[in-house]
């Protein structure tokens, strides 16, 4: 069978699809290259550049690939950005997966896995984040994933569509440094940016409910979360019927000021982190119960921040050899 993977040239979808073919599974992308790279994408796996906002472009390469299952990655994803283009967030996150859900179930396509995130809990008020946490997002951008998830749901209620939404929490890492993320909006890269400008790293507040006073996340290798992707793939293709909602970390908690230690560590930078006020609008503690994954896709994380953080910066000193020398 093949699997159309969308949004399979961005930096999680790229891991996604090696993935998927070390698993032995036949793939294809959908990208529109918005944000996307075509080198990312391996060769004699096939390209289709487009929008999933096309439908029928989309109908076109489900039939032409002979699809059985979609993974569903195109997306947005800036938190800031979504807060001041709301609207396009929601065009392309929501309008973009109605479109592919129509195309989806008109060719009949039994299979889809819907890339959703730990931002549909907004500020959770619990030590360890289950999939029955209310969700209460807090930007338009998580928002985007909530309406997602309840599309998703609502299309498998109405059909026979397998579903498996998957809520990322906060991802790292790289396979390759040439797949490495090349954005600098997140904790690593923005540390590496510092260091590598001879800045000090920053921390977005100190005066948190938390144990040392930083923010606490639940960081996950995105060869783990990759690997989720082929397990949930072959959940809903071995037993139909199946709607899960899954948590996707590691269900361990890594302070702000702890994620710059070992970057100090592992770099060989030793540049003592300087304090900022709080960013706005980030919850103290966001901390996955990944039992639900383990339990219904028999998959577990296997790589520690030291893997995410080293491959990270392989893929960082790569683009930026300057980083380097020192
Ligand atoms: C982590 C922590 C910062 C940079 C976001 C989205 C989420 C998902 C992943 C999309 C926070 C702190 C950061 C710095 C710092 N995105 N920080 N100094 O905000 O947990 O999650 O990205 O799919 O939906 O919300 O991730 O990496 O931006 O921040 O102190 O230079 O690091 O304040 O506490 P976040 P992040």
């Amino acid at each position: 069978m093949t699997w159309l993977i969308t949004g399979g040239a961005g930096y999680i979808g790229a891991h996604v699809v090696r993935a998927m073919i070390e698993a032995g599974e036949r793939t294809v992308v959908y990208d529109d290259l918005s944000t996307g790279v075509a080198e990312r994408v391996p060769r004699g796996v096939q390209l289709v550049v487009g929008s999933t906002l096309d439908g029928e472009r989309v109908a076109r390469a489900l039939t032409v690939h002979d699809v059985s299952g979609v993974i569903h990655l195109a997306a947005k994803k800036r938190v800031g950005e979504s807060m001041d283009l709301p609207l396009h967030y929601y065009r392309e996150n929501v309008e973009g997966l109605r479109v592919l859900l129509e195309a989806v179930t008109a060719a009949g396509v039994p299979s889809f896995v819907f890339s959703s995130s730990a931002a549909v809990y907004g500020m959770p008020d619990e030590p360890l984040v289950t999939e029955e946490t209310p969700c209460l997002p807090m930007s338009p951008y998580g928002e985007t994933k909530l309406v997602g998830e309840w599309l998703v749901r609502a299309t498998a209620r109405a059909t026979s569509l397998s579903t498996a939404s998957l809520r990322y929490f906060n991802v790292a890492g790289a396979a390759t440094p040439e797949l490495a993320d090349t954005g600098v909006s997140n904790l690593i890269p923005m540390v590496f940016e510092r260091l590598t400008d001879n800045a000090p790293p920053r921390i977005f507040g100190d005066d948190y409910e938390t144990p040392d006073g930083t923010c606490v996340r639940d960081y996950i290798h995105v060869v783990d979360l990759a690997e989720a992707h082929v397990a949930a793939a072959r959940t809903l293709q071995s037993s139909p019927g199946r709607h899960l909602t899954l948590n996707i970390g590691r269900g361990e908690g890594v302070s702000v000021r702890e994620m710059i230690d070992h970057i100090n560590a592992i770099t060989g930078y030793d540049r003592p982190p300087t304090t900022t006020p709080r960013r706005p609008g980030d919850p103290a503690r966001v901390v996955a119960s990944a039992d639900r994954a383990a339990t219904e896709l028999a998959w577990k994380a296997k790589h520690d921040i030291q893997d995410m953080i080293t491959s990270a910066w392989e893929g960082w000193v790569r683009v930026h050899p300057e980083a380097a020398r020192r």
